[in-house]
């Protein structure tokens, strides 16, 4: 077996497994650790202008890829008229860019601020280091591999496809540079490492918020002028 079927053809069902298993025992083993441990109290000035820019930038980064993934023959037509094409690789860029600028912050805060550092685990740092290493790969190869939004639909979509049909077609990566290569093996890095990180708190999203009914909360103090 060669590196890149290790990598591309194994790898990522490895990934899967790990992460359903791993999921499932920390759910029932211990659910309250199912967060992101919010460290807000701690430090809140920075955590701000870390944690917002780099949740809108790779939320819509993330939106555009399934997007491209679902629908990429929309994408190759709408890409068909260069002003387009431009719009949205300039666009995805700027997301990019700003996901980039958010990580970088909350990394610095968590280097720089010592009480931050002394709730922060190993793993934390880990974490924050291959999701930066993902967001530089990606922002290479947006700035130097053009068009990636018209290529990811000729190689990226029918790899994961056949990924999706177990019966993983290596070949489509293996021409890929080496910088795309690292790009796609951190994804199932990142996707075996979400049980063992903060990162579990993807899958801990309030979504009964939307549908329980809505609560009124009043102070329940007397007035100090009255007394
Ligand atoms: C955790 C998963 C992932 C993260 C966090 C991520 C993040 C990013 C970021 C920040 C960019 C640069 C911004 C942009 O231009 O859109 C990017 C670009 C890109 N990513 Fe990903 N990515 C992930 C998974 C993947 C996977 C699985 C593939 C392919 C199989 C992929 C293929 C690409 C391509 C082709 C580009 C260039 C897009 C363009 O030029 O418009 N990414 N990614």
């Amino acid at each position: 077996m060669t590196l890149d079927q290790m990598l591309f053809g194994v790898f990522p069902y490895l990934a899967v497994v790990l992460v359903i298993v791993v999921t499932i025992w920390r759910y029932f083993s211990d659910r309250f650790s199912y967060s992101s441990l919010s460290s807000q109290f701690l430090e809140s000035k920075k955590l701000f202008w870390g944690s917002v820019p780099w949740h809108y930038g790779i939320l819509v980064v993330l939106g555009g890829h399934l997007i491209s993934f679902l629908i990429p023959r929309t994408i190759l037509a709408w890409n068909g008229v260069p002003w387009r094409l431009y719009v949205l690789e300039v666009s995805a860029l700027a997301f990019g860019l700003l996901a980039l600028l958010g990580l970088v912050m909350l990394i610095y805060r968590r280097a720089t601020n010592p009480r931050i550092r002394k709730v922060t685990s190993i793993m934390d740092i880990v974490l924050l280091l291959v999701l930066l290493v993902q967001v530089v790969a990606g922002l290479w190869t947006t700035i130097f591999f053009r068009w990636g939004s018209s290529w990811y639909a000729g190689f990226a979509v029918p790899y994961m496809w056949s990924l999706i049909r177990f019966s993983p077609d290596v070949s489509l990566v293996s021409s890929l540079p080496f910088m795309v290569k690292l790009h796609i093996f951190g994804a199932f890095s990142l996707v075996a490492l979400l049980p063992f990180t903060r990162l579990v708190h993807l899958l801990s999203l309030p979504l009964s918020y939307l549908w329980r009914p809505y609560q009124v909360v009043i102070w329940n103090r007397r007035d100090s002028r009255r007394n």
